[in-house]
């Protein structure tokens, strides 16, 4: 166990000892003052903890935690652009993508005027291709938009760009394309026309398989509908840290948009890699998203413990995962417009935290992150929530809602938005069937939390995923793991050279094992070659 081991705290025994004895939930419910305590507005997001299964007194203890694991100066590290990504060797600084500045001057004004910068060389793209300056190459006007890019490097942007959906142009179509599954490729390049569409490539790397082999199938395909080799600096940009290998793809400079070493992937959203989001929904609701983020990052900065909203977020999963047994966090969105927050989040928790040793190397001796799954309501509703009601594992739960309907059936809003309340009354309270009657019963006690956006703008979808954000930070703060490297995907991709020599060669691969060999046999003679 390592010196900065969370289970080494004061803190951590006297939590364990709380969690046997934690009262009902229902009991909880009514304790005075818990609205003051436990529910926090940031800009147009409200943070209600109120139903998380924890006692008012216990969350001394949880803000001891976070003192005895020096979260706030950590914090200040992150901020200030100390080099905190330790295996490699790097700061982390994405909060300087949304103007805010760090906190130490003497890194300030490089960052801030490089970032400045990008947004304004890509603010200046938006604006050419919106208004006819930046053509195709047989002169037509660029109506389509195919962003090429995988992880952090699309699912910001097209969590955004559906979400803000009702803000966007309907002048110009865009499409996503990030799996290797070459029917999404299929599918973009089957509703686009290579006179009038732009591609994005978006690689931090410019190295990832999937999105290297869908920008050269991309290219290809234009070349082979009348597109030049000169008429490629009209159709494609990138957004990478590797402006050398995105120049031999054969992108000018003017076409490259930089990001850098410092931010990384998962949370890049807010760099040149939301360059969709600046096209499909305009430079002005590009800024509010940044506006919103800062407005968290403001917070997250200043709040004092008790008040801090991701903090508290941190220490209640803490709570949750590490005390009451939760496996999973569920992430129940009650908008259809936020479907893919659940998989923005899945990337952003547990690529961050799904970690088995500390900062120093030593394996933890406690669990790091929960599984986090999810999908909209009602829909869940009427799958897994039965589950939830009355499976037999405990999990946390987190609702998202919206204030404002923005369409004009408000009877269908109001039920959405009572089944949200709904659900997490039932999984606080349960339901005692009558004797006899068992199956009916329903255990109760799990915690849930409701975010309430007032509406879903641009502002507050970007004070909601900084939120997040800062909330990942904290956790692997508490956890004393680097939340900001993520070794464990580079396995699979390393083992996927051989498997895909053997599928397409003919040479025997002896690093396979037998079981993959035998796969990789019955694939060569029975579906590959039919
Ligand atoms: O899945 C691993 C990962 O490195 C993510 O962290 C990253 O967001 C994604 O791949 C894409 O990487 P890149 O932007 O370098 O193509």
């Amino acid at each position: 166990m390592s010196q900065s081991s969370p289970t080494a705290t004061e803190a951590w025994a006297q939590l364990a000892q709380a969690a046997q004895q934690n009262p009902p939930l229902t009991e909880l419910l009514t304790e005075p003052g818990r609205d003051a305590r436990l529910c926090h507005t940031l800009g147009q997001c409200r943070f209600d903890f109120s139903k998380q299964h924890v006692a008012l007194a216990q969350l001394e203890h949880l803000y001891q935690l976070a003192d005895e694991q020096a979260v706030a100066a950590k914090r200040d590290q992150l901020l200030a652009g100390e080099k905190i990504n330790r295996s490699e060797d790097r700061a982390v600084l994405h909060t300087a993508l949304r103007g805010t500045p760090l906190s130490d001057p003497t890194r300030n004004q490089d960052i801030s005027a490089a970032v400045d910068g990008v947004l304004q060389r890509m603010y200046a793209l938006v604006k050419a291709v919106q208004n006819g300056d930046w053509r195709g190459h047989t002169g037509k006007r660029i109506n389509n938009v195919v962003h090429i890019g995988i992880g952090g490097s699309h699912l910001g942007p097209q969590l955004v760009t559906d979400a803000l959906a009702q803000h966007a142009r309907n002048d110009l179509s865009l499409h996503y394309v990030a799996n290797i599954d070459a029917f999404e490729l299929e599918q973009a390049l089957a509703r686009s026309n290579p006179e009038t569409t732009l591609f994005v490539i978006a690689s931090k790397s410019f190295t990832t398989l999937e999105t290297q082999i869908n920008a050269s199938s991309a290219r290809s395909w234009f070349l082979e509908r009348g597109g030049t080799l000169a008429g490629i600096a009209q159709h494609f940009v990138a957004v990478t840290n590797n402006i050398e290998a995105a120049a031999r793809f054969g992108l000018p400079e003017d076409n490259l948009l930089p990001m850098w070493d410092w931010v990384g992937g998962r949370f890049s959203l807010w760099s040149a890699v939301g360059l969709p989001i600046a096209l499909k929904i305009g430079c002005d609701n590009h800024a509010a998203l940044l506006a919103g983020a800062k407005l968290a990052d403001e917070h997250f900065a200043s709040a004092d413990l008790r008040n801090n909203v991701p903090m508290l977020m941190a220490l209640l999963a803490t709570w949750n995962y590490n005390f009451l047994g939760a496996t999973s966090l569920a992430l129940l969105c009650y908008d259809e417009r936020l479907k893919l927050l659940p998989n923005f989040l899945q990337q952003l928790e547990m690529e961050s935290n799904g970690k088995s040793v500390d900062l120093h190397g030593q394996p933890v001796d406690y669990h790091t992150m929960a599984v986090l799954w999810g999908g909209t309501g009602t829909n869940g509703q009427h799958a897994y929530h039965q589950l939830l009601h009355q499976g037999t594992r405990a999990y946390a739960a987190d609702f998202v809602m919206v204030g404002h309907d923005d369409h004009r059936r408000r009877e269908h809003h109001n039920w959405l938005s009572a089944n949200a309340m709904a659900q997490s009354q039932a999984m606080a309270q349960g339901f005692q069937a009558p004797e006899g009657e068992t199956h009916r019963s329903v255990a109760g006690n799990h915690s849930s939390t409701i975010i309430t956006l007032d509406e879903l703008g641009p502002h507050a979808l970007g004070v909601l995923l900084a939120v997040y954000e800062h909330k990942v930070f904290c956790q692997a703060a508490i956890w004393n793991i680097n939340a900001f490297d993520q070794w464990g995907v580079e396995l699979g991709k390393n083992l996927a050279v051989p498997i895909y020599g053997a599928l397409t060669g003919d040479a025997e691969q002896t690093s396979l094992d037998p079981s993959t060999t035998a796969l990789i046999k019955h694939l060569k003679k029975n579906v590959n070659r039919r």
